[in-house]
């Protein structure tokens, strides 16, 4: 309930009650949310509105009192400070101008990024008003992965084909193309821990579609190039990495990326990440948030073995990915209720 749980836990120290907060929490299967949404013109527009930004990041936190806050804000507001024309379309989800090649942007898109991302930093202020110290902030970005996904497709899709073919054969020109999302997040992660964030998360929510032998140069080296720059930029903030759907590769993004803390996704057996992940790192996770959908038996008996799994380390509760619109309000309720009853 208080900040103090959420950064001590971050922080690296053990205690009785864990800390919750869900990803996605500010969203659609919060009936307040769609009322803010439904007078929203557009999604990007949304995300700029400091005021709008900030009431629907204190939503959940009024309803359930989780133990940190994250800014209403999307990965893709990045690319689109790059100019890549992002829209958002209803039922359709992101929509970006496609890349070609790589080389298709250079550094000069990177004029004026803090100047057009400065109304999130804005809401941050706003909500670390509102928040009186009593509950965390957090900040967060894509990584450069996962925000090339999108923008070399123009959009969500399955299987990345274009983003993962370029990384056989369009080998330096990705590399350009990963420094200038590099040096766009470390802009825009650090205007964050300036705006007054506690906390930072990094999402590489695609890390998943990343072979094995490339994930060093295309998640691990550029999360660590990102955690270099945001602390040459004087800002200690501890920082959460979310690789999504690495499995073993956690191991190496814990020891090399240099982030603080891990999430773990659904997919990771949090008896296998207890005992292959430093012994006092900070992970966060990993309820598969469709359990919460009927909030049944088994969703208890998991949340039990996540809870025992970390029961000697400092875990932060969370789910394993967003929580999806159709949980129903009370389910969420009956999840923390289980955690904070134990
Ligand atoms: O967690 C939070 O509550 C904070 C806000 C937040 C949003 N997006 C708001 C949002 C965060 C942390 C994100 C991260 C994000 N955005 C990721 C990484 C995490 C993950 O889910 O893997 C990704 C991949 C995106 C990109 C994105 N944003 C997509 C693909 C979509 C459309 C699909 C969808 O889920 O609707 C979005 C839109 C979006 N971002 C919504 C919200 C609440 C829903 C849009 C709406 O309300 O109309």
């Amino acid at each position: 309930m208080t900040d103090q749980l959420f950064l001590s836990t971050m922080q690296g120290i053990k205690s009785t009650q864990t800390p919750i907060w869900m990803m996605r929490q500010a969203g659609r299967y919060l009936a307040e949310y769609r009322a803010v949404r439904a007078k929203q013109t557009d999604f990007i527009s949304f995300c700029l509105n400091p005021e709008q930004a900030s009431a629907v990041t204190l939503q959940p936190i009024a309803r359930y009192g989780f133990d940190a806050a994250i800014i209403f804000s999307d990965i893709l507001m990045v690319p689109w400070a790059i100019k890549r024309n992002v829209q958002f379309k209803t039922g359709i989800g992101p929509l970006l101008d496609a890349m070609d090649k790589p080389d298709d942007i250079d550094r000069s898109c990177l004029r004026r990024l803090d100047e057009k991302l400065a109304p999130v930093g804005k809401a941050l202020e706003l909500t670390k008003t509102a928040l009186q110290g009593k509950t965390a902030l957090i900040g967060f970005a894509g990584a450069p992965w996962t925000l090339i996904t999108y923008m070399a497709e123009g959009g969500s899709s399955r299987d990345f084909p274009k983003a993962r073919q370029w990384a056989w054969q369009e080998t330096k020109a990705l590399e350009g193309l990963l420094s200038i999302l590099v040096e766009a997040t470390v802009s825009f992660l650090s205007l964050q821990a300036k705006a007054g964030a506690d906390v930072l998360m990094l999402f590489d929510s695609w890390a998943s579609a990343v072979p094995a032998s490339q994930r060093d140069w295309l998640v691990v080296k550029p999360a660590r190039s990102i955690v270099e720059g945001v602390r040459a930029n004087g800002h200690r903030q501890p920082m959460i990495g979310f690789p999504r759907g690495i499995g073993e590769g956690l191991i190496q993004y814990a020891a090399e990326s240099g982030v603080d803390s891990v999430g773990l996704d659904h997919g990771v057996d949090p008896v296998w990440a207890g005992k292959n992940l430093p012994a006092k790192m900070p992970v966060q996770g990993n309820l598969d948030p469709l359990s919460l959908l009927n909030a049944g038996p088994e969703m208890f008996r998991d949340i039990d073995h996540i809870l025992d799994a970390f029961h000697d380390r400092p875990h932060i509760f969370n789910l394993g990915h967003g929580i999806t619109p159709p949980t129903p309000v009370e389910n969420v309720q009956k999840m923390i209720d289980h955690i904070r009853n134990r």
